[in-house]
């Protein structure tokens, strides 16, 4: 693949892995971040010890409308192309009820939706000219409702819409998919306790959680999927049935 592929939020976790499974497909990667900076370098330091030049990492935080703005700017200076946009940046917290702001709906909104959104609008001619794709990851749980989520998942439910929306209005050029991964890590700073951890799995058929791995490879399967658009690929173990 001789491709540059943008990857969101990629410093850690699943966006890094998705990071690795393009540039082992051949690709070209640009390492978004906001705070991991040190992870973010040490990835593409990494990365660029095995194959010269081929990645790049730039910070930008998402809740501003102008560092959307400069994220696409440097992202498309950093290598004079796109092909593929995966949006994979996100806040996750709960909101109970009762006691949410409008800060935490500006926080779930903006990284789980609006920052996708106006970040495919900055990117859609040079995505256009590439005949390039756009992956959005979305979460199972917005079929299926957590407690106390109601604006992650919106916002989610959202993304999810803008998908397909999306795949219709930016075809035939770009393709636009979603990946809705189901329990794959712990959120960020909490650790489950067995109880809860065996809570979850009960609602997965195959029993055992999803990997950051899982998540790459059905990435890099819709980068290369020629005749899929506007679909959704649940990486979710069945629990989604
Ligand atoms: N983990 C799961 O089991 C699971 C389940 C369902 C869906 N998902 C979805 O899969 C994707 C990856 O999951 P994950 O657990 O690996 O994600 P994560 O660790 O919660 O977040 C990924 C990155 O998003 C970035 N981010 C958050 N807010 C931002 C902002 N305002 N501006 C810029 N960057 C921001 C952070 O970058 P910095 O660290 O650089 O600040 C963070 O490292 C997410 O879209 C998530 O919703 C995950």
């Amino acid at each position: 693949m001789n491709k540059v592929i943008l990857i969101t939020g990629a410093a850690k976790r699943i966006g890094k892995e998705i990071a690795k499974e393009f540039f082992r497909g051949g690709a070209n990667v640009i390492i978004h971040f906001n705070r991991s900076e040190r992870d973010a370098v040490y990835l593409c330091d990494e990365l660029n010890a095995i194959r010269e030049n081929s990645a790049v990492c730039i910070q930008a935080n998402l809740d501003h409308s102008n560092e959307i703005e400069l994220l696409a700017q440097n992202a498309l200076a950093a290598f004079g192309r796109i092909d593929g946009l995966v949006n994979n940046a996100s806040t996750f917290y709960p909101t109970p009820m009762g006691s949410f702001t409008t800060e935490d709906w500006d926080a779930l909104m903006g990284s789980n939706l609006k920052a996708p959104l106006f970040l495919i609008q900055e990117l859609c001619q040079e995505l256009k000219k590439q005949s390039g794709f756009i992956i959005n990851v979305t979460d199972i749980n917005i079929h299926r409702s957590i407690s106390n989520h109601s604006i992650y998942l919106a916002a989610k439910s959202g993304l999810s819409s803008i998908t397909q929306s999306l795949a219709k209005d930016l075809a035939p050029e770009i393709r636009v998919n979603a990946i809705a991964p189901g329990a794959i890590l712990e959120p960020p700073h909490k650790t489950w306790s067995d109880e809860e951890k065996n809570n979850i799995l009960k609602a997965v058929p195959l029993k055992k959680m999803g990997t950051e791995s899982d998540i790459a490879k059905a990435a890099l399967f819709l980068a290369e999927a020629q005749y899929i658009t506007g679909q959704t690929l649940n990486i979710d173990g069945g629990k989604s049935l």
